[in-house]
């Protein structure tokens, strides 16, 4: 079940970053100010959290800031859950395009916006800690809930 992250998750989320981004991760301090930042929406799955999203809308233009699951959780759906969920939310909150930006090393989570219709738009330099590149994708969210827009 997808729900609103509450401050009680903030440690396990906190956990989960610090396992999968490294020197990226986010610490206490900011994942507790995203649950209250304006514009923000986390959204966990499990209890304790097992996996989450956090998204940003800014006017017409949504931002995905993280996506992780822990380890032993993938493969089960829950990304894209999520990510569906984010799209859903951010179309009825007003934004028409979905914006992220993903290590090009980073294959699961390429195919995972694949298959949710994301597209690159835009590659960033040495993005990441250790140099490596972003790509930039787009998902459009005008085609209405859960429809992969084309309006490239
Ligand atoms: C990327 C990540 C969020 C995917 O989470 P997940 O819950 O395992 O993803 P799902 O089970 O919803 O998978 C959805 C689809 O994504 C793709 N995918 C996910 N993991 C994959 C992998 N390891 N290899 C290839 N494709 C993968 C597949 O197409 C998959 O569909 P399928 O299982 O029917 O083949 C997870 O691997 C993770 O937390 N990675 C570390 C954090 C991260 O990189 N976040 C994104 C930063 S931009």
């Amino acid at each position: 079940m997808i729900r609103d992250g509450q401050p009680a998750d903030v440690a396990a989320i906190v956990a989960i970053e610090a396992d999968v981004f490294g020197a990226d991760a986010w610490h206490t301090e900011s994942v507790a100010a995203e649950l209250v930042a304006p514009g923000r929406r986390v959204r966990v799955s499990g209890d304790p959290v097992s996996a989450y999203a956090v998204t940003m809308v800014v006017g017409d233009v949504a931002d995905l800031l993280r996506i992780a699951v822990r380890p032993e959780q993938r493969r089960r759906g829950l990304a894209g859950a999520l990510l569906e969920d984010a799209v859903v939310a951010a179309a009825a909150a007003g934004a028409d395009r979905m914006l992220l930006e993903v290590a090009t090393d980073n294959t699961a989570a390429l195919r995972l916006y694949a298959g949710a219709g994301f597209t690159e738009v835009d590659r960033r330099a040495r993005y990441y800690a250790g140099g490596v590149d972003a790509v930039v994708l787009r998902r459009s969210l005008r085609s209405g809930c859960g429809a992969r827009g084309s309006d490239s």
